[in-house]
């Protein structure tokens, strides 16, 4: 059984490709929504959500987990490694990609503030820094407008034009979505930089990272494995051309936000 959590429902875009490559396996996803966002907490307070919700996840049967966010995986997945005996999947912002394929030279990095300062971010960003420029920006209030399920309109535009435009003003043409909430505004973010940007998600990356690591801790055979990355290459195999999910929604607030996002990437 797999276990993955998130500060919120975020950790649903992360799920949605692990589900695409793994239907048939298990699954537990906990939303923390009652502390929802993560993003300015301090790590200590990070480090002790992150170290209950992974007992609970435990005692439920999980043998693997996913640190779906990437604030969680900034401030304590070295305290989750050191705390418990299995094996646990962080986010990694996807600066080399975006550094491999922007042709202005200038990329943009959207996360939120305990992501952008965290060490593992900049010692992506070091890797890069002198081959391209890395510009970055929060967020700024994308998390709640995903809590609430405010993902087109108006009011998000707004609200994504304003961390947006300064990436866009520095000349990025590939932004690198660095929180797994923000995956869900793609439609938006699309919209306002236009035909000409690349977004990057790296959920895909993960997905595949997982397998991989089952692989290695006999969880997976190396038949399913083939089998999972097989489906990478199969276009648009959605969730509900496996059938129902075997999956567990678990939130320490509201859980309608959970069940409402869930639809969503269930359609
Ligand atoms: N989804 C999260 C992330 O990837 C957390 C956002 C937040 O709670 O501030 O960073």
């Amino acid at each position: 059984m797999i276990g993955i959590f998130d500060s919120g429902v975020g950790g649903l875009s992360v799920f949605r490709e692990i589900y695409k490559l793994l239907p048939e396996q298990s699954y537990v996803f906990y939303a923390d929504n009652a502390n929802c966002p993560y993003g300015e907490k301090t790590p200590e307070f990070i480090q002790e959500r992150a170290k209950a919700i992974t007992n609970e996840l435990l005692q439920k049967g999980c043998q693997i987990i996913v640190v779906a966010c990437n604030t969680a995986t900034a401030a304590a997945i070295a305290t989750l490694r050191d705390s418990f005996p299995v094996k646990f999947i962080g986010m990694e912002p996807a600066v080399k990609p975006a550094a491999l394929g922007t042709k202005s030279g200038v990329i943009g990095v959207l996360a939120t503030a305990g992501t952008l300062k965290g060490s593992k971010y900049l010692k992506t960003k070091g890797q890069f820094e002198d081959d391209v420029k890395i510009v970055e920006h929060v967020g700024q209030g994308f998390v709640e407008l995903v809590e609430a399920g405010k993902l087109v309109g108006k009011e998000t535009e707004d609200v994504v034009e304003k961390s947006l435009r300064p990436l866009l003003d520095e000349g990025a043409d590939t932004i690198v979505l660095g929180c797994t909430h923000y995956p869900f505004l793609i439609d938006t973010i699309k919209k306002l930089s236009g035909p000409s940007v690349g977004v990057i998600d790296p959920a895909v990356a993960v997905a595949r990272h997982l397998v991989f690591v089952m692989v290695q801790e006999h969880l997976l055979s190396e038949r399913d494995a083939t089998t999972a990355l097989m489906r990478l290459a199969e276009p648009d195999y959605a969730i509900d051309a496996a059938g129902k999910p075997k999956i567990e929604l678990c939130s320490s607030g509201d859980p309608e936000a959970l069940q409402r996002t869930f639809a969503l990437i269930s359609r």
